[in-house]
């Protein structure tokens, strides 16, 4: 079967493009707390695309965004091409690492940065979410937490390693499990990875390669199990190096950064945007066999076999007198 458009008279139709129009569609997006990461960079392409953003913003980070936020701090990053600026229809406390309101402990429950917000588990932050905005067709976790991602996996507690695995793999299938039901059908779910959950990068320890490696997998497994029971497509993309708030914590970013520029196919610093450009098309209906997946958006870096800047390589000048 010809799938390729063609008038009658066996010319190509002219060309109207193949835009990604994700108009009249709403989109729920948890793990954004500042305009570096990857999580806005998806907002606001999806946003590019005409969908309406909710977001899902970590308690703890939730007063210094919507006060930045509302003092202008982003504006310079909310311009969309058409000259409006980016806005969120809602913005919700949430902690992915609890299920309901019976999984948060009092001292996090009587915490000064949790005191004074309330519903933020995901069950709850779900259920606004369909009192205020109903069906959804969107759901992105942009979001990673490993308390000991700078300790050797080797070296690793049994509390830290769950705690990784807790707020960056499990999160992802608490979320499905209350925001599935939202999801209209055809809808997508994105969630973002790590090279190191499929080969070795010294220095992203505490489970956090383990919980990059599980959320791999469980992307398959989950694009199986909610494609058969709600028709939505669910992909993981692979971003290569950026140097946001929560890389930077990890303490390497500008290394890996240097490190990709040096030995990826292609020589240019990743932009979040890029990811954001990625994540509008696995959302969008031109992606509408793709699940599953796992989808590096780094330069190429994960293909190579060979650091092109290692010392092993280097060659004396050969002297062409002598
Ligand atoms: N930066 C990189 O180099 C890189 C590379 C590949 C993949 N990633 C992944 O991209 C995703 C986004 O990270 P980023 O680098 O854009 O940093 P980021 O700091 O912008 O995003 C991480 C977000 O997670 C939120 N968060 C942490 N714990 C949470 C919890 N318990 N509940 C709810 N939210 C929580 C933080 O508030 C933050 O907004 C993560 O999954 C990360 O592992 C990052």
């Amino acid at each position: 079967m010809n799938v390729v458009a063609a008038s009658g008279n066996g010319a190509t139709a002219p060309s109207a493009g193949l835009p990604i129009d994700l108009r009249g569609k709403k989109a729920f997006i948890a793990g954004v707390a500042d305009d570096q990461g990857f999580g806005w960079a998806i907002a606001k392409q999806l946003a590019e695309a005409g969908a309406e953003i909710s977001l899902g913003v970590w308690v703890p980070a939730l007063n210094i965004f919507e006060s930045s936020y509302r003092r202008g701090k982003f504006d310079a990053n909310r311009k969309l091409a058409n000259g409006s600026l980016l806005e969120f229809a809602h913005i919700y406390p949430m902690d992915a690492v609890f299920d309901t309101p019976e999984d948060v402990p009092p001292e996090i429950a009587e915490n000064k940065r949790y005191a004074g917000n309330e519903g933020y588990t995901v069950s709850e932050a779900a259920e606004k979410l369909a009192r205020d905005v109903g069906k959804i067709d969107i759901l992105v976790h942009s979001l990673a937490n490993g308390p000991e991602v700078q300790k050797p996996l080797l070296e690793t507690s049994r509390r830290g390693y769950l705690a990784a695995l807790s707020a960056s793999s499990y999160s992802l299938i608490s979320m499905l499990q209350r925001f599935g039901p939202l999801l209209n059908p055809g809808g997508a779910v994105i969630s973002l990875t790590y090279l190191a959950g499929a080969r070795v990068i010294p220095g992203y320890g505490g489970g956090m390669s383990s919980a990059k490696a599980a959320l791999e997998s469980d992307t398959k497994v989950l694009a199986f199990e909610a494609g058969r029971k709600w028709n939505v497509r669910v992909n993981t993309i692979s971003a290569g190096p950026l140097g946001s708030r929560a890389a930077k914590a990890i303490g390497f970013i500008d290394d890996m950064i240097k490190y990709s520029y040096e030995n990826a196919p292609i020589q240019k610093e990743l932009s979040a945007y890029e990811i954001g450009s990625v994540a509008a098309f696995l959302c969008s209906p031109l992606a509408s066999a793709v699940t599953g997946h796992v989808m590096y958006v780094d330069n190429g870096l994960n293909t190579m076999g060979l650091a092109l800047d290692s010392k092993v390589l280097e060659r004396e000048p050969v002297d062409a007198s002598a």
